[in-house]
C-alpha cells in the first residue's frame, strides 16, 4: 500500500515474479487504497520520511507525526484486530503515536528497533571475527538512534562473551559503528536510508507473530514499570507470538546499563511532548 499511483503495484509483480524463482508462493497485491488491506493480521508501517544525509531520526518527527497518525487511522479503520509493527522514525516517538491513535492495547503495537540494530552489530563483530554472521547473538537495547545501549557483556559468539574475545577498544569501535549504522548508510546512499536489512528484521518479527513462535527478539516496546520505567516505549527483549508481544523479558542489567536505558526512556519522553506541542 502506497499513497503514489502505480508504485506499490509495480513493485507487487516485481516480488511476485521472483517466486518461481525463490520457491514461494502465495497471493501478492500492490495497492493505493486502504480498503484492499482490510481484515489484515500484521500490518508494517514504514509511511514517511526517511533521513538525507548528516540528518539524525528525531529531526523526521513533526512530518512524520501527520503522516503515522493518518496510515494509524485507516489501517485501524479496515483491520480493526491488526497487530501493527512499525518502522518509520523516530521510532519510538512513532510507536507511542501508533498506540495512542489506534488505541490498541500495548501487545498490538510494536516498533523494530533492536532486531535490526542487533543485526549491524552482529554482523560487524562476524566480519571483525571471521565466522558466521549467525553464530553472533548481541544484545541492543534503548532506542533507535544515539541513545542507544548496545551491550557487549550479554553479546555472545556461540556462548563466549564478545568481551572475552575482542579487545575493548575494537568493541567500542564496533559500538560506536553501531550507533551510527543507519547514518552510515544514509551518508553513502545519499538518497534514502536502508532497506535490506530493515525489511529483514520487520519479517523476522512479522513472522514470528505469523507462525506464533514465541521468538524472543528486542523490540520497542510501551513499558508500565518494567525496566523502572513508565509509560514509555524504549527497545526491550519481548516475546513475540500470535498475540502480538507475549511478555516482556527483564534482564539483569548492571547499574550503568540501566542508567544507560533511562536516559534512552528521556530522549524518548522528550520528543512525545515535543509531538504534543507540534
Ligand atoms: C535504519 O536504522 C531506517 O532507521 C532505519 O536504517
Amino acid at each position: 500500500m502506497d499513497v503514489i499511483p502505480g508504485l506499490p503495484q509495480g513493485k507487487a509483480l516485481d516480488i511476485l515474479q521472483s517466486a518461481p524463482i525463490l520457491n514461494f508462493d502465495g497471493q501478492l497485491t500492490g495497492t493505493n487504497d486502504y480498503r484492499e488491506t482490510a481484515d489484515s493480521e500484521v500490518v508494517i508501517i514504514t509511511s514517511g520520511l526517511s533521513r538525507k544525509p548528516g540528518m539524525t531520526r528525531d529531526q523526521l518527527l513533526l512530518a512524520n507525526m501527520k503522516i503515522v497518525a493518518e496510515v494509524t487511522r485507516n489501517v485501524v479503520k479496515y483491520s480493526p484486530k491488526c497487530i501493527i509493527i512499525m518502522v518509520t522514525n523516530p521510532l519510538e516517538a512513532m510507536t507511542h503515536l501508533a498506540i495512542q491513535t489506534s488505541k490498541f492495547p500495548r501487545d498490538r503495537v510494536i516498533g523494530l528497533s533492536g532486531v535490526l540494530d542487533a543485526a549491524r552489530f552482529s554482523s560487524f563483530i562476524a566480519a571483525e571475527l571471521k565466522v558466521s554472521p549467525t553464530d553472533v547473538s548481541a544484545c541492543v537495547l534503548g532506542s533507535h538512534g544515539k541513545n542507544m545501549v548496545v551491550i557487549p557483556r550479554l553479546t555472545t559468539v556461540k556462548g563466549t562473551p564478545v568481551t572475552k574475545i575482542l579487545p575493548k577498544e575494537t568493541i567500542d569501535e564496533l559500538v560506536a559503528r553501531t550507533i551510527e549504522g543507519g547514518s552510515e548508510i544514509v551518508g553513502l546512499l545519499k538518497t534514502g536510508s536502508a532497506f535490506y536489512a530493515p525489511s529483514a528484521a520487520a519479517t523476522r518479527m512479522a513472522e514470528a507473530i505469523i507462525l506464533d513462535k514465541k521468538e524472543i527478539l528486542p523490540c520497542a516496546a510501551y513499558l508500565q514499570g518494567e525496566y523502572g520505567i513508565k509509560d514509555t516505549v524504549v527497545g526491550v527483549p519481548v516475546k513475540l507470538g500470535r498475540n502480538g508481544i507475549e511478555q516482556i523479558i527483564e534482564l539483569e542489567l548492571t547499574k550503568e546499563e540501566k542508567q544507560a536505558l533511562a536516559i534512552s526512556a528521556k530522549g524518548v519522553q522528550e520528543l512525545v511532548r515535543a509531538m504534543k506541542s507540534g
